[in-house]
């Protein structure tokens, strides 16, 4: 088998902050209350004439940058995405196009806000059998598209962004993927969903009508699930590895709500020092959030050479997908 190296991070946000104060504006809810149950505090939507490619491919030019990979060596394109362009073709096709890239495989990965993880899993297979050589895996959403701004319990909650990693494929070296984790438990897909739009129930008036082209999401379960699969997801992978807690140098949990993190930080009972949280600025960007936050991190400092950085997300599905990687 061969080694896969991480070779660049890239992240975009759009420049539109919509803060708290904002939101109470237009719907029923306030700073105090978004503030002390999610911890978010402002969140970046898209401009009406941007979309969930451009922000993917902003990203992943920064990423190529970093790794001064040059457009005609990437063969490897996944997007984890749950708000692409359009049906189709791919969000990843379209990226393939902005970015001039060559002929490499593209395909889009749809696993709610766990999309780039199971995407940096998948890629790392192709680089592994030596398949692809150079993988760019993008985590975009614009969510912001999908919001039922008359819907106070999931409003205040989503931003948009997107967050790529360059990944390739080399004989030297260790490898820098430590671990993975991933599964499903389809029976919780109603609690997070999108009624309408797909082959069940295509677009019709009553659809618009019963807002069913949104997001509709069950919180209190979500969080239920959330909570408990994060730390059975950090013991697994501890587990695999052989690595305690104190090996691990940061952690990077789904930015959804703060108060889901700490109560997984609290229950397994490690300092919170050493978790890295962008939500409070950024808001739950989705398949954005664990690249996006990896991103910044590098960009900041906080995130060094050969730390050990543990990745937990969950999703609509419901999903759940994991990896600890050496930087
Ligand atoms: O990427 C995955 C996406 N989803 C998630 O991660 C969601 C996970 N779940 C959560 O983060 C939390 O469950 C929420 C933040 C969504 C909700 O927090 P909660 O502590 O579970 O609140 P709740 O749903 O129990 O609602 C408490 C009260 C309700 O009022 P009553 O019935 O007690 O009078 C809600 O109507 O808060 C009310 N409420 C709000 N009030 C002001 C709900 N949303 C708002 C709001 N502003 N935006």
């Amino acid at each position: 088998m061969k080694k896969v190296r991480i070779r660049g991070v890239g992240h975009y946000a759009p420049e539109r902050v919509v803060t708290n104060e904002y939101l109470a504006t237009i719907v029923d809810t306030n700073d105090e209350w978004i503030q002390t149950r999610t911890g978010i505090q402002s969140r970046r939507f898209v401009a009406p004439d941007q979309t969930t490619s451009d922000m993917a491919a902003e990203a992943a030019r920064m990423a190529m940058k970093q790794a001064g990979i040059q457009p005609d060596d990437i063969d490897l394109v996944v997007v984890g995405t749950s708000s692409p362009d359009m049906l189709y073709p791919s969000t990843a096709c379209v990226v393939c196009d902005k970015l001039q890239l060559k002929s490499p495989t593209a395909f889009d990965l749809q696993a709610g806000c766990s999309g780039f993880v199971y995407g940096l899993t998948t890629a790392t297979q192709f680089l592994r059998t030596g398949l692809k050589k150079n993988a760019l895996v993008i985590g975009a959403d614009a969510i912001s598209r999908f919001i039922d701004f008359s819907d106070r319990t999931t409003c205040v909650l989503f931003g948009d962004a997107a967050g790529a990693m360059l990944l390739s494929s080399t004989e030297e070296g260790s490898d820098q993927v430590l671990c993975s984790i991933d599964g499903t438990d389809g029976s919780g897909g109603k609690y997070l969903s999108m009624p309408a739009g797909g082959a069940q129930k295509p677009a019709s008036i009553y659809t618009l009508q019963n807002h069913e082209h949104s997001v509709h999401m069950n919180g209190k379960e979500i969080f239920k699930f959330a909570v408990r699969i994060s730390i059975y997801m950090i013991e697994n992978m501890l587990q695999q590895t052989g690595l305690t807690i104190d090996d691990i140098d940061h952690f990077v949990f789904h930015q959804a709500n703060v108060r889901i993190i700490d109560a997984a930080v609290n229950r397994m009972g490690f300092s919170k020092e050493k978790v890295i949280y962008t939500l409070h600025e950024y808001g739950n960007t989705s398949s954005a959030s664990i690249p996006f936050t990896l991103s910044l991190a590098n960009q900041n400092g906080t995130i060094k050479e050969n730390d050990i950085v543990l990745m937990v997300v969950f999703g609509a599905g419901l999903t759940y997908a994991g990896s600890i990687v050496r930087w």
